[in-house]
C-alpha cells in the first residue's frame, strides 16, 4: 500500500524506500517504503513476526537491508552490494554520522550495566559527538531532570526499576540529539504498573514535535500520539493511514481482526 497519508509541507526527516530484507531463504520485508515528515509519530503496529523490529533496525543498519534506499534529514545513506546478498555502508564515517542522529531505544533497555546512570548518558555524546565532559555532564543532568530521574544519577542500572531504566534509556537517545527517534516495544518487557510512566514521557517527546517512530502494542497510546499508523504485515504495509482511519475504519480485514483482539479500553 502507498504511503498517501497526510502528506505535510514540512521536511522529511525519515524516508525509507522500498525496503527489502531477507534471512537465509526468509524473506522478511518485501519493499516497504515509508516517510516521516519532521514532528511525525509513527506507529508500526502488526503480530510479532511481521518484520517490525526488523525494519527499525534495517534505518540505521543494524540489519544490512538486501535492497532500497535511506534518506535521515537531506542525507542519503550510502550503499554498496556485499558478497551477501545484502547492502552495506559505502563510507562508515558517514553511516556513523547518520547512525548518530537516530536515537533507538530497545525493549531491554541495552544500559551498560558497569556504570552509573549519568556515564551511561555521557557515553555517546563525548565519544562520538565530541561534547566536553562538563557540558556533557550538565546536559545529561537536564535530561535525567526531564526524565524524573536526576536523583539516580550515580545509581546504576541493576538499581532501578524497569521503568526507571527505560526512561535513561530515552534520556540517553535523546542526548545524542537525534534527529529520529524509533522505538522497539519499549514497554513490552516492563511489569504492568510501570508502563505509563513510560509513556508518560513519550507522550511528551510526542508533545515537543520529536520525530518517533514507535513499535508497539499500546493501542491507547498509539491512537492518541500517532500522526499515523503502519500495519505490517508479513514484510509488507497492508494499511497505513491516520489513526482515525486504520483505528476505526480500516479497510483490511486482517487489520479489523487484529485491532477486534487488541481492543483497549
Ligand atoms: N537475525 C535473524 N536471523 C534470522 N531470522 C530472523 C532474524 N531476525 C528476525 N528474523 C525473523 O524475521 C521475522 C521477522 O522478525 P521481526 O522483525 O523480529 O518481527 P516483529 O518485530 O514484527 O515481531 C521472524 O520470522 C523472525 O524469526
Ligand atoms: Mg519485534
Amino acid at each position: 500500500m502507498l504511503d498517501t497519508a497526510n502528506n505535510p509541507t514540512r521536511p522529511i526527516a525519515l524516508d525509507l524506500q522500498d525496503i527489502h530484507k531477507s534471512f537465509g531463504s526468509l524473506a522478511v520485508l518485501k519493499g516497504v517504503s515509508l516517510t516521516a515528515y519532521d514532528g511525525d509519530v509513527i506507529s508500526i503496529l502488526g503480530s510479532s513476526g511481521s518484520g517490525k523490529s526488523t525494519l527499525l533496525r534495517c534505518i540505521n543498519l543494524l540489519e544490512k537491508p538486501n535492497q532500497g534506499r535511506i534518506i535521515i534529514g537531506k542525507d542519503e545513506l550510502m550503499l554498496k552490494p556485499a558478497k551477501s546478498g545484502e547492502l552495506q555502508a559505502a563510507d562508515i564515517k558517514q553511516l556513523e554520522h547518520l547512525r548518530a542522529r537516530v536515537g533507538f531505544v530497545f525493549q531491554n533497555f541495552n544500559l551498560w550495566p558497569h556504570k552509573t546512570i549519568i556515564d551511561n548518558i555521557i557515553e555517546g555524546p563525548i565519544q562520538v559527538l565530541k561534547i566536553k565532559k562538563d557540558q556533557a555532564i550538565s546536559d545529561a543532568e537536564k535530561l535525567l531532570d526531564k526524565v524524573g530521574l536526576l536523583d539516580k544519577k550515580d545509581a546504576y542500572p541493576a538499581n532501578l526499576s524497569g521503568g526507571q531504566r527505560q526512561r535513561v534509556a530515552i534520556a540517553r537517545a535523546l542526548a545524542m540529539q537525534p534527529q529520529v527517534l524509533l522505538f522497539d516495544e519499549p514497554t513490552s518487557a516492563l511489569d504492568p504498573e510501570l508502563v505509563n510512566e513510560v509513556l508518560a514521557v513519550m507522550r511528551e517527546l510526542a508533545a515537543e514535535g520529536r520525530t518517533m517512530l514507535i513499535v508497539t502494542h499500546e493501542m491507547r497510546f498509539a491512537r492518541e500520539v500517532s500522526s499515523k499508523v503502519v500495519f505490517l504485515h508479513q514484510g509488507v504495509i497492508e494499511e497505513i493511514g491516520t489513526p482515525e482511519q486504520v483505528f476505526d475504519n480500516p479497510k483490511s480485514e486482517r487489520v479489523k481482526d487484529f485491532m477486534a483482539s487488541h481492543r483497549q479500553n
